[in-house]
C-alpha cells in the first residue's frame, strides 16, 4: 500500500529511516555486531584468499560502496564482478575464495547462474538478499537477510541503503578479531546507531531536490563524479536517473576525469560532483576547480557548512548533506539523488514505479 504517497518509489525513499532501523535490529551491540547467518562461517571467511562480490545493477553498486571498508577491516583483497561479465569470462574462482552474492530479489538469473558457477568451483558462497526463501537464500552456504521490507518500485532505493549497511556490518564482524581496529570499529557502530536520524535529516532536502529537478527538466544528459567511498554513489545516482527519468546519465570515477570525460564539459552539460568530507576531499576540491576553469555547469554535493570550501570563486548549485562516518556517507549521499530522479520523472510525466522496458526482477538471461 502506498499510504500517503503518490508512488511506491517515493514511499520507499521516505521509508529509509525505518527500513535501516529494521535492517540493524538485533545486530548491533555496544561494541560489537552480531550476524546470526554468518557467525559459524566467519573463521572460513577470514582465512579466504579473496572476497568476490557478485551482483547486477543497484545490488552491484551497493557492494561497491561498502568495498573500501571491507578491505580496510579484513585486509583481504576484495574484487567486484558484474554477474554477466563473470559468466562471459568464466573468471577464475577457487576453493579459497569467498563469493558474496548480492540481490534484492534473490531471483536474478545472471546472479543465480554465477552462484552455480562459484558453487561448482568450490568457493564459500554467501548471500545478501531481501527475500526470505528466495533461490539465492536457499542455494548459498550462508548469508544475511537485509530485512528492508518488501520493495515494489522497480528502481531499488531502500534495498540499496540496507545492502550497504549489511555489508558494513559484515565487515565489522569479519574484522572483529583484530585489536588494532577496535576503536575504528566502535566508532562505526556508534555511527550506525545514529544513521536513521541522519537519513531523516537528509530527507528534508525533498523540496530542494524538486526545485533542482525543475531546473534540470530540459537536460539531455547528466554526469555524476565521485571517488573513494562515493564512487558507487556516482554510479547509483546516475543509474536512478537513467532508469526512471529515462535520461542519459553516467556515473564516473572523478580520478578518471582527465582521461576522457573532461572533453564533454561545456556550459550546458550539468555535472554533479560529490565532495563530502573524507580522505579524498582535497582531490575533489581540485576536480571542482578544473571544472570551473572549463565553465562547467556544476552541482556540488558537500557536507553541511562546507559551501565556501567547495565553491569559492565560481558559481555552483549546492546540495548540503549531514556528515556521518566516512564509510556510511554513501547511505546519506544517495538519498538526494534518489529524490532528484524521482522528481525529474514525475515532472516529465513518466511512470516512476514501472519504467519503460524494465522489470523488478530479471529472471531470464
Ligand atoms: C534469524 C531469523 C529472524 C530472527 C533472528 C533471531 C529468519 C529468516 N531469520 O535472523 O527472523 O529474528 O534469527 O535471532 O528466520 N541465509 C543464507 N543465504 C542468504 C541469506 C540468509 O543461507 O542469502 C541463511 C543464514 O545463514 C541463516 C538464515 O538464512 O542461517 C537466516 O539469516 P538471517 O535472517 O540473516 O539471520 P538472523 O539475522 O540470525
Ligand atoms: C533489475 C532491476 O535490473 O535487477 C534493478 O531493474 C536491479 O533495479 C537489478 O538493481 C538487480 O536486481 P536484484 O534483485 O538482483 O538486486
Amino acid at each position: 500500500k502506498k499510504g500517503n504517497y503518490d508512488h511506491f518509489m517515493q514511499k520507499e525513499i521516505h521509508e529509509q529511516p525505518h527500513s535501516l532501523t529494521t535492517t540493524m535490529r538485533g545486530r548491533l551491540r555496544d561494541k560489537s555486531v552480531v550476524l546470526g547467518g554468518l557467525k559459524d562461517h566467519l573463521k572460513t571467511i577470514r582465512h579466504s584468499r579473496r572476497i568476490i562480490f557478485v551482483g547486477c545493477g543497484t545490488s552491484y553498486n551497493a557492494a561497491l560502496a561498502a568495498r573500501p571498508f571491507l578491505e580496510e577491516l579484513s585486509g583481504i583483497p576484495v574484487t567486484m564482478e558484474l554477474a554477466s561479465d563473470l559468466l562471459d569470462r568464466k573468471g577464475p574462482i577457487y576453493r579459497e575464495d569467498t563469493a558474496v552474492f548480492v540481490s534484492q530479489s534473490g531471483e536474478t538469473a545472471d546472479t543465480l547462474l554465477a552462484l552455480e558457477y562459484a558453487l561448482s568451483n568450490g568457493a564459500l558462497c554467501v548471500g545478501i538478499t531481501n527475500t526470505v526463501g528466495s533461490t539465492l537464500a536457499r542455494k548459498t552456504h550462508c548469508g544475511v537477510h537485509i530485512n528492508a521490507g518488501c520493495e515494489i518500485g522497480v528502481a531499488s532505493t531502500k534495498a540499496y541503503t540496507s545492502q550497504i549497511v549489511v555489508i558494513t556490518i559484515m565487515a565489522l564482524a569479519i574484522g572483529a578479531d583484530s585489536i588494532s581496529t577496535q576503536s575504528r570499529r566502535e566508532s562505526i557502530i556508534n555511527s550506525l546507531s545514529d544513521l536513521p536520524d541522519k537519513v531523516r535529516e537528509v530527507l528534508r532536502l525533498d523540496n530542494e531536490m524538486k526545485d533542482l529537478a525543475e531546473s534540470l527538466m530540459q537536460m539531455q544528459s547528466l554526469l555524476v563524479f565521485g571517488r573513494g567511498y562515493n564512487y558507487a554513489t556516482a554510479l547509483e545516482g546516475a543509474l536512478k536517473v537513467k532508469e526512471v527519468a529515462l535520461t542519459h546519465s553516467e556515473g564516473m570515477l572523478a580520478g578518471e576525469m582527465k582521461h576522457g570525460p573532461l572533453a564533454l564539459v561545456d556550459e550546458t552539460l550539468p555535472i554533479i560532483v560529490i565532495a563530502t568530507r573524507d580522505a579524498c576531499f582535497s582531490q575533489q576540491q581540485s576536480v571542482i576547480q578544473q571544472l570551473h576553469a572549463r565553465k562547467g555547469r556544476l552541482i556540488v554535493m558537500c557536507s553541511s557548512g562546507d559551501a565556501a570550501s567547495v565553491c569559492s570563486g565560481g558559481s555552483c548549485r549546492l546540495i548540503e548533506v549531514p556528515l556521518v562516518a566516512d564509510c556510511l556517507q554513501p547511505v546519506i549521499n544517495i538519498i538526494p539523488l534518489q529524490l532528484l530522479a524521482y522528481h525529474l520523472t514525475v515532472l516529465r510525466g513518466y511512470d516512476v514505479d514501472q519504467p519503460r522496458n524494465l522489470a523488478k526482477s530479471v529472471t531470464t538471461q
